[in-house]
């Protein structure tokens, strides 16, 4: 078996933190595949992200108290990618999942994925057959993933975000609980679920569209 021992790609790099920002304490060190977490003071955050949707999520989404600056910082080393801006997102600080909390999110994530899997693969089959082009994007997906979610647990916390979803596209779905985190009060929050088209693409260039 072939080991890579390269590391994975990243879309935002300690470079593209802004002058301003720098010297703060990075709270994901060893995630962020699509973001850095600075932290701001004990109860806020400062997300930098290059994922346009991700940043929509957050704000017009999530609704948190939030606000957003873009800055224009070049990365050669990323080719034309690194010529998009870099949203910096100023949040609530948030906390990981308690043990209950955690119970509740992996419940509902297993049954958000059982119904999500089966819609997705049919409406997969549908496309080819008429031979639509860009299949990881799939709206139907979603509005028939939340008809059917909606049947089965009105409750469900990955709800609101398929609400939010069906009025936007280019956009993959990434439902996975370290996307999961519970704010000061304890209300759990799905805080990306999300990854743009473009972000995929520039992380994954040779996954299919298929
Ligand atoms: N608002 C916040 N408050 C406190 N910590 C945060 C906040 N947002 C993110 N983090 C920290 O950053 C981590 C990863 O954040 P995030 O999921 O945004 O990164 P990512 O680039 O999407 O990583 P991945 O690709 O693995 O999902 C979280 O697990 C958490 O430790
Ligand atoms: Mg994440």
């Amino acid at each position: 078996m072939l080991i890579s021992l390269s590391k994975p790609k990243k879309a935002i790099h300690l470079s593209d933190i802004p002058p301003e920002l720098k010297g703060l304490r990075i709270l994901n060190p060893n995630a962020g595949a699509t973001s850095i977490v600075l932290e701001k003071n004990a109860s806020t955050v400062y997300v930098l992200t290059r994922d346009e949707k991700k940043k929509e999520w957050i704000v017009s989404g999530l609704r948190l108290d939030s606000k957003v600056e873009e800055f224009n910082i070049v990365n050669k080393r990323m080719r034309s990618f690194g010529e998009e801006p870099i949203y910096c997102i100023e949040m609530p600080k948030l906390f990981p999942l308690s043990a209950e909390n955690k119970k509740r999110a992996l419940k509902d994530i297993k049954e958000f994925e059982r119904i999500y899997d089966t819609v997705y693969s049919k409406n997969l089959f549908k496309s080819r057959a008429r031979q639509i082009q860009k299949m990881d994007v799939v709206p139907y997906s979603t509005e028939e993933t939340l008809r059917l979610l909606e049947g089965q647990n009105q409750n469900n916390i990955i709800i609101p975000y398929l609400i939010w979803a069906t009025s936007h596209d280019n956009y993959l779905n990434d439902i996975g609980i370290r996307n999961f985190m519970q704010d000061s009060s304890g209300k759990i929050i799905l805080l990306d679920p999300i990854v743009s088209e473009e972000v995929h693409t520039y992380l994954y260039p040779h996954h299919s569209k298929w």
